[in-house]
């Protein structure tokens, strides 16, 4: 413990001196002639502001209200239910920059431009414009605003398969008459986006490539070279997946469009790699300092911490307080800071490193993303504490294999998945010892890592399962519950009880909050009784749109993430509840039923976690 506060003490010193390093170097940025992350930011939202679009703020890395993915995906994902009808208080034409993270991208992390978190610039279109005006947005902007060579950009555009046959003519016609050559337009039949989980919006997309490659592009463009890079995505979005698979046409036909804000930074910029940007060059830098090896010399280690590092502390900032653990968010954060560290060991890293580098990442980011700053020392310690308690892991396997080395590609897997040792790292282990490990034992190992990963695939696949607008009946019904809960949890405990996390789906609804001990059987008996007492008062629920200000002023609660001016809508149950959230509700608490608290626990430190049921 006592070594967890002197690195504290020690890092706190620091921050403020990197904060300020952030900001001059932000400021010498301007006068120079590189492209910066804030600079395309802000070219992006001038042009789409130019054309009515309004700007809302990111919305949390952890999705709320959605049982069925762990993360935040795509800037559309928080539009889910304005994409399938509900009206956004901003209007019908938006535009955000929106923290991503996909953990299916995983495996690809190590090249030059994938990522497990990323930042995606996007336009949308609630029902307003379409496909005509979408796509002529993206080429304008990419060509005019921003000036990539034509000659370097190339489209592909759906090509119709078993559910939707006809291929998409209309965007192939449009692309011509912007002047894009036959053969710069490909036919693809994956060219569909979404839905995000398995029901949902979703349509035909069309997507743009810049060509990364050494010289002149080719003349005709193929996907699957990879010196091609999506960085655009328009996707038109006219389709409803329901749940037993078939495809509806939505009453509302929208547009969905995404960029990637890492990939787009390095093209304008002439590199071929999205670590040789500001956003990941301190990082990079930091790591060449403390390995003392040259990026060049492995990029793919390097890499991977600089990308891992980077999620796990927007994942630990994201004011939901989710820690390394064994289940959900929490298993997801524990794999990418350890792999990060078992990279940093095959660099030769062997002392503590992950606080000072996410304490540069976070004071880095601060200046975009505030709640890095805010929750600075939540993520520095759970850091710390993460990388004492797997260095120990780490250190016990590599005593076991001093005293037992591997002799066969089983043993070798029972390292691994006993003590996590990736194969690269008992690959070194085993040459720098001369050990008799060849190509069949190797061949062994890799045989039981593969069934392994199919095993712990279909395990984690069930998580996935389910709808992403998962706004059936009861999912409404425990929406609304979780509303009058969070406010009956105020009033019992005390006004420090703040939401954490929120979690519902068709049979209970999950809610973390803010409270030091385990609730008495006395407060929870308290908090059942006035919620359903409020039920049963059948409390009429509203909404109105209000500002995020004049919502604070009124006394809502919620999660107050939005931007100053945004506004919001604020739901209200009677007289008895007012909280900001996009809804949907049901129109009177009398539809609830009986409410009744099935387990109370703990979450993390300092956060409780109730799971209750409507009867
Ligand atoms: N939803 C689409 C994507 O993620 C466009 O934003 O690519």
């Amino acid at each position: 413990m006592v070594y967890f506060y002197k690195i504290l003490t020690f890092l706190a010193k620091f921050t403020k001196i990197y904060r300020n390093l952030a900001k001059i170097i932000s400021i010498f940025m301007i006068f120079s002639n590189k492209w910066t992350a804030k600079k395309l930011k802000n070219k992006f939202f001038q042009y789409f502001q130019g054309k009515e679009h309004h700007l809302i703020s990111s919305a949390s890395l952890i999705p709320e209200n959605d049982p069925t993915v762990l993360f935040t995906t795509a800037g559309m994902h928080p539009l889910v239910p304005y994409l399938i009808g509900e009206k956004h208080p901003e209007g019908q034409c938006l535009i955000s920059v929106q923290k991503c993270l996909r953990t299916g991208d995983i495996d690809e992390v190590g090249d030059a431009t994938h990522h497990t978190f990323f930042e995606m610039l996007g336009n949308w279109s609630l029902g307003d414009y379409f496909k005509k005006e979408a796509i002529e947005y993206s080429w304008d902007f990419l060509t005019k605003i921003l000036k990539l060579e034509k000659d370097k950009l190339a489209v592909s555009i759906f090509a119709g398969n078993k559910d939707v046959p006809a291929y998409d003519e209309e965007s192939e016609k449009i692309w011509l008459s912007l002047g894009v050559s036959k053969e710069r337009i490909e036919k693809i039949k994956d060219n569909w986006w979404g839905p995000a989980g398995q029901s949902g919006p979703c349509g035909p997309d069309t997507e743009i490539f810049y060509w990364t490659g050494p010289g002149k592009a080719p003349k005709k463009f193929e996907e699957t070279d990879k010196h091609w890079v999506e960085i655009w995505n328009n996707v038109i979005m006219e389709f409803d997946k329901t749940a037993d698979g078939k495809y509806q046409p939505l009453k509302q036909k929208n547009i969905d469009t995404g960029m990637g804000l890492e990939r787009t930074l390095a093209v304008l910029n002439g590199y071929d790699d999205n670590y040789k940007t500001e956003l990941f060059q301190p990082i990079i830098k930091q790591l060449e300092n403390i390995s003392g090896k040259k990026y060049e010399e492995d990029k793919k280690s390097f890499r991977i911490i600089a990308d891992h590092i980077r999620s796990a502390v927007f994942i630990l900032g994201d004011s939901h307080g989710i820690a390394p653990s064994n289940k959900d968010q929490g298993y997801v954060l524990r794999r990418l800071i350890r792999r990060a560290i078992r990279f940093a060991r095959l660099l030769g890293i062997k002392e503590y490193f992950m606080a000072s580098l996410g304490n540069l990442i976070a004071s880095w980011y601060a200046l975009a993303y505030p709640e890095l700053e805010r929750n600075e020392k939540f993520i520095f310690s759970e850091l710390a504490k993460e990388e004492e308690k797997f260095s120990k892991t780490l250190d016990k396997g590599l005593k076991v294999f001093d005293k037992n080395p591997p002799k066969s590609g089983k043993d070798a897997f029972m390292l691994y998945s006993t003590y996590g040792f990736p194969i690269e790292m008992i690959e070194e282990e085993v040459k720098s010892r001369n050990l008799n490990f060849g190509n069949k034992e190797k061949q062994e190992f890799l045989e039981y890592t593969v069934q392994h990963a199919n095993l712990s695939t279909t395990a984690s696949a069930g998580m996935f399962k389910g709808g992403l607008a998962d706004d059936g009946v009861m999912a409404t019904k425990y929406h609304t519950a979780t509303h009058l809960l969070h406010q009956a949890l105020r009033d019992v405990l005390g006004q420090h009880v703040e939401q954490r996390g929120s979690n519902i789906n068709e049979e209970r609804l999950r809610f973390d909050f803010v409270h030091p001990d385990p609730m008495t059987n006395e407060q929870i008996k308290k908090v059942e009784d006035i919620v359903n007492q409020q039920i049963v008062a059948q409390l009429p629920v509203s909404y109105q749109e209000m500002s995020v200000e004049e919502a604070k002023k009124q006394g809502a609660i919620g999660l107050f993430e939005q931007k100053y001016g945004e506004k919001v809508k604020v739901y209200k149950m009677g007289n008895y509840s007012q909280e900001i959230c996009g809804g949907p509700h049901v129109k009177n608490t009398s539809e609830l039923g009986h409410f009744s608290i099935k387990k109370e626990q703990s979450s993390s430190a300092g956060i409780r976690r109730i799971k209750a049921v409507l009867e």
